[in-house]
């Protein structure tokens, strides 16, 4: 018998795409418009799969292994385009990187721009995607059951659509010479061999830099470790919240998508100032954990008949 969900998230359709609720559409819709510049590098992920990590360590390798703690600074140097909109990627304290969650159709593209496309595996994803939308307080989903997260998650009805669409079609570019593709899975087995990977991506002299000094190359490595992320981005959100609602919402400095975020939270019931920490487990296989054995099996079944006739399966091989 067909699943019935019984509690939705709270989503908004913006000209058919299926957006976080808490967004602007206008501002959505600008982004989408955004013109990349020759010399800007874009991380790219469909949501929960490493995007933070991956900003963090970007930024590492591009400001000698010098961590940014401070929330706006860090907002201002790698801008969440669906959110802040076209003119944070253009003010953006550079050298920095442009965070989007969107399909390759809708990316801001131009071939002399960087792409750095990060991909985990779906059941791990959906796991973070659930405690993600549970406990941040605009999705209105605060007692919603991992069970119904699981069968929107399946039927591609979460916020950004369908994990397997938007991984496919990013993998399709997985070879262009201005993509890397990399998986969470292959940063978190080999954490030294991935950041070398990725330097050598943003370009030659980062990767020797990082070859020939091993003090910078241990920063690059604490600095984006789980413990170390888990604790300052705990504090950094703290600090930037600690102000209260009213006078971020007043601050000129705060770009005006994430103000319309945060009066989205103020007008929610759960608007405690309990802002939840993204960086939560950090590790594979926490499915294991929430997964009943019939659920593994359909996302298997799911994974099989989306992936046919391509390589995806390959990338957790081994
Ligand atoms: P979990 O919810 O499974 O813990 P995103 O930044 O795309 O929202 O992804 C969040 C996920 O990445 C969370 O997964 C978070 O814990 C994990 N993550 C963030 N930083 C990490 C790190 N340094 N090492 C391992 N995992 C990390």
């Amino acid at each position: 018998m067909a699943y019935t969900v019984q509690k939705m998230p709270a989503y908004q359709d913006v000209d058919g795409f299926r957006l976080t609720a808490m967004f602007s559409p206008d501002i959505f819709r600008a982004a989408l418009q955004y013109q990349p510049r020759a010399d800007d590098l874009f991380i790219v992920t469909y949501p929960k799969c490493g995007t933070t990590w991956m900003q963090n360590i970007v930024l590492l390798i591009l400001n000698k292994g010098i961590p940014l703690t401070d929330f706006l600074q860090f907002q201002k140097a790698t801008p969440f385009l669906e959110m802040t909109g076209p003119d944070s990627a253009k003010h953006m304290k550079r050298p920095g990187a442009i965070k989007t969650h969107l399909p390759f159709r809708l990316q801001p593209y131009s071939p002399e721009a960087k792409y750095i496309y990060v991909v985990r595996n779906p059941k791990d994803c959906c796991v973070s995607f659930y405690y993600h939308t549970k406990n941040s307080p605009g999705y209105h989903f605060q007692d919603g059951t991992f069970d119904d997260f699981f069968e929107i998650f399946i039927r591609g009805e979460t916020d950004y659509g369908d994990y397997f669409d938007h991984l496919l079609s990013w993998y399709e570019h997985r070879n262009d010479p201005n993509v890397l593709f990399i998986t969470f899975e292959e940063m978190k087995m080999d954490m030294r061999t991935a950041v070398l990977k990725i330097a050598k991506f943003l370009g030659i002299e980062y990767a020797e830099n990082l070859e020939n000094d091993d003090d910078l190359l241990k920063r690059v490595l604490v600095y984006s470790s789980f413990d170390y992320m888990r604790k300052s981005h705990e504090q950094s959100v703290n600090e930037f919240f600690h102000k209260g609602l009213d006078s971020i919402t007043n601050d000129p400095n705060v770009p005006e998508g994430l103000k319309h975020v945060i009066k989205s939270l103020k007008n929610s019931e759960q608007s405690s100032g309990n802002i939840p920490n993204i960086i939560r487990k950090g590790i594979i296989g926490d499915w294991k954990n929430h997964f009943t054995e019939e659920q593994s099996q359909r996302m298997d079944d799911i994974f099989f008949e989306k992936t046919k006739g391509t390589e995806v399966r390959k990338l957790w091989e081994g």
